[in-house]
């Protein structure tokens, strides 16, 4: 029997990352965070000093991540451990983000996180969040979410996320970093960020954290 799968894809600060958290919450299923994979083996590389084009080796690296994902202590956070290592912080950065956008556009990588992502797929149910969730991971997930917003605003978003670890941040900057990382997760060659063609696509822009969880809940409800 096939498990419950409901998919959110979108660019980075659409909201996906709050989203998918509320609503495993809210639905008691699990969580999958793609892009903490592809940031964990950019992670990886650099510890072992891999260069970013050395295809062979990132895929190595990719197939054989030693991750564990904690259910932390305090409350619902996941503790995230990279070789015994806690990197649960070390992975958000935005050069990590960045180096994780540069080998996620290699087909040997995400290949090799494939099998990985698709083992997440457990009774009752997986909240799935990512670029290519809904096209490529889980094709035959019930509900499928595209999430977007104006560059602009998704720039607000992580600007205010920033502001009080990084008090130099830039909103300039980070808008510029936006479109780049855009324009590279949806011009590359293997599984470009877009649209499931059977996805719901809410323009978050304007809306709040609750109402786009409210509006994904009665997607879900409606479904069944
Ligand atoms: O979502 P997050 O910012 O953590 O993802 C980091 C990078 O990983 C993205 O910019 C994207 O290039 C890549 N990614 C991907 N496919 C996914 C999830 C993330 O290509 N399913």
């Amino acid at each position: 029997q096939q498990v419950a799968v409901i998919t959110v894809d979108g660019p980075s600060g659409s909201g996906k990352g709050t989203i998918c958290q509320l609503l495993a919450r809210e639905l008691g299923w699990h969580l999958l965070d793609s892009g903490a994979l592809y940031r964990l083996t950019a992670l990886a590389a650099r510890h072992h000093g891999v260069e970013l084009d050395d295809v062979e080796a990132l895929e190595v690296l990719a197939a054989h991540l030693d991750v564990q994902f904690k259910a932390a202590d305090s409350g619902h956070d996941i503790q995230i451990i990279l070789e015994g290592e806690e990197v649960t912080h070390a992975i958000r950065n935005e050069r990590v983000g960045e180096e994780a956008s540069v080998i996620a556009a290699l087909g040997p990588v995400r290949e090799a996180l494939l099998a990985r992502q698709r083992d997440f797929a457990c009774a009752p149910g997986l909240v799935a969040d990512g670029r290519d969730m809904g096209t490529v991971v889980f094709p035959s997930a019930g509900l499928k979410i595209y999430l977007d917003a104006s560059a602009e605003e998704r720039a607000q978003r992580r600007y205010k996320q920033l502001i009080s670890k990084e008090p130099g941040a830039s909103l300039d900057d980070i808008l510029n970093d936006i479109k780049a990382r855009d324009a590279r997760d949806m011009n590359r060659a293997i599984a470009p960020l877009k649209p499931a063609s059977d996805a719901v696509r809410l323009d978050t822009t304007t809306m709040s954290i609750d109402a786009v969880l409210q509006a994904v809940l009665d997607e879900a409800r409606h479904r069944g």
